[in-house]
């Protein structure tokens, strides 16, 4: 195991499009997500994306901690993630990111999703997710596809570092890196 270096916003590793996992259950995929949780929890984030360990695969983790309002879930490995907003029903959320250290905003996300994709055991799964799991999960994803949460920002008033964010007393949720 080992704790990987996080790329930043500006790394053009962050900026393309990762491609898929050939085989889930190769042991190179399985030293990746172990090295992958090591360095999540050093970070103390919620989530990661392997572009964001500099590894260009379609390949994410998160968990949604148990002081979060709705269901706890646990770590979740996700390889070739495909995500299907349910319903129509949009919502407003504070993030922030992994590669954006000291920086938060408000996103747009889809309330309601569907996802699918691989488990480390190669199996197919399937998972309705509301609220602060689905940001989550759009977030990740988002991550495989070169794209950084603030393209997605509409408000620009509520993005900034969270030192000040807090002295304004715009962060109401505990936003946690991801
Ligand atoms: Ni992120």
């Amino acid at each position: 195991m080992a704790i990987l270096k996080i790329a930043r916003m500006g790394h053009p590793v962050l900026r393309g499009v990762a491609q898929s996992v050939a085989d889930p259950t190769a042991p190179e995929i399985r030293r990746l997500v172990s090295d992958m949780v090591e360095t999540l929890a050093d970070a103390g984030g919620v989530g990661l994306a392997a572009p964001q360990v500099h590894v260009p695969l379609r390949l994410v983790i998160f968990f949604v901690p148990e002081n979060r309002s709705g269901e706890e879930v646990p770590l979740t490995v996700l390889i070739n993630p495909v995500i299907e907003p349910l319903g129509d029903e949009a919502e407003e959320g504070i993030e922030g990111c992994l590669s954006i250290p000291g920086m938060a905003g408000s996103v747009p996300r889809w309330r309601n999703i569907r996802y699918s994709g691989l488990g480390l055991d190669g199996k197919p799964f399937s998972r309705d997710a509301v609220g602060y799991h689905a940001r989550v999960v759009q977030h990740e994803c988002d991550h495989l596809d070169g794209v950084l949460y603030p393209a997605r920002i509409v408000d620009f008033s509520s993005f900034g570092f969270t030192e000040e964010l807090r002295k304004q007393g715009q962060d109401q949720e505990d936003e946690e890196e991801v």
